[in-house]
């Protein structure tokens, strides 16, 4: 029987990628496929939560018992993940969200032009640093860290710098870990110090061992 260890408590997910218009008819994004959010969003409702998923561009399914909020680019997830924010419990980002979007967006299809075609970047907000610094006692963050190449620097200083009580790196490199594939390999660290190296196993299992920390650190909190 799955414990209803989450009820009463409101779950905010992402989950995907975000798209970043250049022209009418193409964009910039990443490999992400949403199932690593959703199976969060997914589990966290069979715990008992009430959960809302603003979901970037995915081919799958809204979970039952989720309330699902579609957006497209970094800033129409800002604004979602904002709104829904100060009534949230516990906030889980798994969304891979692009951190430069094009300057100027054309009203009309790009044409071909020479043999160069320079795009200027712009950076996109950083929704979970904002959430870190408007976060109350009460309230519980989880960032992911997609990473290459020195993965526990790099998940530790995402941690630290963004103010979260717990951080889900995965080496995106691995095989069978990270985008779009049904599994994941995760190291989970904790404010406190405490880490949990994983094995890879099935994105659900996954989602189900970080909702495992979640409830236990607000066991922690309410005990304390
Ligand atoms: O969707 P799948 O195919 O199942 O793949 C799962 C996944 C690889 C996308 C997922 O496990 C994962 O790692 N998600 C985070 C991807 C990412 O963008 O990592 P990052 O290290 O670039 O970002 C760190 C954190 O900041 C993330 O929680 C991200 O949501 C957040 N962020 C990043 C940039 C930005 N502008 N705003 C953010 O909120």
């Amino acid at each position: 029987l799955t414990p209803q260890d989450l009820a009463g408590l409101d779950v905010l997910v992402t989950a995907g990628p975000t798209r970043e218009p250049l022209d009418p008819v193409r964009y910039l994004t990443n490999r992400s496929s949403g199932k690593m959010g959703y199976a969060l969003a997914r589990a966290a409702a069979l715990r008992g939560a009430e959960v809302t998923l603003v979901s970037g561009p995915t081919g799958l399914t809204a979970p039952p018992d989720v309330v699902t909020i579609a957006v497209e680019t970094a800033r129409e997830m800002y604004e979602a993940v904002l709104q829904h924010f100060e009534q949230a419990d516990v906030v889980i980002k798994a969304a891979a969200v692009a951190d430069y979007r094009p300057q100027d967006v054309a009203g009309r299809k790009i044409k071909k032009q020479g043999q160069e075609l320079q795009l200027q970047l712009v950076h996109n907000p950083d929704i979970l640093a904002e959430l870190g610094r408007r976060k109350k006692d009460c309230q519980l963050l989880v960032g992911f860290a997609a990473e290459t190449n020195d993965l526990e620097r790099h998940a530790l200083a995402k941690l630290k710098g963004k103010n979260l009580d717990l951080l889900v790196a995965n080496d995106v490199t691995a095989p069978g870990a990270g985008f779009d594939c049904d599994t994941n390999q995760v190291k989970i660290f904790a404010r406190n110090g405490e880490v949990v190296s994983l094995p890879l196993m099935d994105k659900n299992k996954v989602a189900q061992q970080i909702l495992d920390r979640v409830a236990g650190l607000l066991t922690d909190r309410r005990e304390a």
